[in-house]
């Protein structure tokens, strides 16, 4: 009985997966986003003058729902986690679109984030703020300040690294306030990419073997045997060992909240390409493999809910951007695996995402995001089925994976 339930889903998923891949059109999808970016930006400047200090974070369900179309924005602190995608987003559609007016709004909205070089890091998501801006933008022009930038910011991040726990502290702000003494979430894989490639960039080596004992530390505690993550894992500094693992943003200490999810497939994802080693991506198929499968169980189009255990199952709001993230990482780990039924398999479920997010969660006028129905910070009451601009981000990403990727080329440009 249990064997065939697991034949029917696979024939399942390989069906549900084909049928979605015939119709995702990456060019179509890049185009609509090019027309997006320029409405925001018109947006943006409808003043007359572009106020570059403040970067686009989100459109709440409300705003839209009263014909709010525009951008809310955010001042680019060290607080806003987000401030690296608008200028990231502007890079790859610059990459798409070739329009040289968007290449002069992404350097313009870079700038704004190059003070984080010199400054010490507020908290891990420096990656997000200087990868996603800079990285891309040298990954376009090779403007070698931007490298600078890049390997300074490293730099910064690395002092957040504690060698006894063998992990980057990602919130010092919560050491006291939640009595945690040295902390991790799941987010901060995301993070390790920067200073891989800062160490290949003048770094030195100290950032890459941080980034891969940041991994192992990470694979061995923060994970449940099904290969779900915790959000947060509490680590004891005298020591070094794991205390507890729990919840920030997610429904419960025990449950699988969807980004977080999505954060360890992209991150183990990066850590393979970076080491090649088996381990790793032994390590990103198995986290990929539960996500997939609880998807299946719980989502009837390719998107989750915001956390896989919420409660209300299909009438809980979802996650666009969990879906991007995890389709724009399946599209590379899709390249990694030796088995060509498994590639296939990880291939057509990204295809099968933006397929569904094609057909159901573009805003279109509604508003100028790409996207609707992403969720934020559910337990805070924050950002719930909006806009948000990290989904955007990694959307048109994961649609120019594809588009490499059925040119024929790499799926990624290596830098
Ligand atoms: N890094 C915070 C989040 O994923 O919402």
């Amino acid at each position: 009985m249990r064997k065939t339930g697991i034949i029917l889903g696979v024939l399942w998923g390989v069906f549900a997966g084909w049928s979605h891949a015939q119709r995702i059109h990456a060019t179509k999808d890049l185009k609509y986003c090019h027309t997006q970016v320029e409405r925001a930006l018109a947006e943006l400047g409808k003043d007359g003058a572009y106020d570059y200090r403040q970067m686009p974070r989100n459109i709440l369900k409300t705003d839209t729902e009263a014909g709010r179309t525009g951008w809310n924005c955010r001042p680019a602190v060290p607080e806003e986690w987000c401030g690296g995608f608008w200028p990231g987003i502007l890079w790859y559609d610059y990459e798409f679109s070739q329009d040289s007016a968007v290449r002069r709004q992404a350097e313009a909205y870079t700038e704004t984030l190059a003070y984080l070089a010199d400054r010490p890091a507020f908290d891990h998501d420096l990656g997000f703020l200087v990868f996603c801006s800079f990285g891309n933008g040298y990954r376009l022009t090779r403007n070698p300040r931007y490298k600078e930038v890049i390997v300074g910011t490293a730099r910064q991040l690395a002092a957040l690294y504690n060698p006894t726990v063998g992990t980057i502290l990602s919130w010092p702000r919560e050491v006291e306030k939640q009595g945690w003494p040295h902390n991790t979430i799941m987010d901060n894989m995301m993070n390790l990419e920067m200073l891989f490639w800062a160490s290949r960039n003048g770094g030195g080596d100290a950032l890459r073997q941080l980034a891969v004992r940041h991994a192992e530390t990470t694979m061995k505690y923060h994970f449940r045997p099904d290969g779900s993550c915790y959000h947060v894992a509490v680590y004891d500094t005298t020591d070094g060992h794991f205390i507890k693992g729990v919840t920030h943003q997610g429904y419960a200490d025990h449950s699988m909240w969807a980004r977080g999810q999505s954060w360890a497939i992209y991150g183990y994802t990066v850590v393979y390409r970076e080491t090649r080693d088996p381990r790793f991506l032994a390590f990103a198929r198995k986290v990929t493999d539960i996500y997939l499968k609880r998807l299946q169980q719980t989502s009837d189009d390719w998107v989750p809910a915001w956390d896989f255990d919420a409660p209300g199952g299909a009438a809980a709001p979802k996650d666009a951007s969990a879906a991007c993230v995890t389709a724009s990482a399946l599209l590379e780990l899709s390249t990694y695996v030796d088995s060509p039924s498994d590639a296939r398999r990880y291939e057509q479920a990204a295809c099968a995402m933006l397929a569904s997010l094609h057909r159901n969660y573009q805003s279109g006028k509604r508003n100028v995001a790409f996207l609707l129905h992403s969720t934020g910070h559910h337990p805070a009451g924050s950002e719930i089925d909006a806009s948000i601009i990290y989904a955007d981000y990694y959307y048109i990403e994961a649609l120019l994976r594809l588009q490499r990727k059925k040119a024929g080329k790499d799926v990624l440009e290596h830098f």
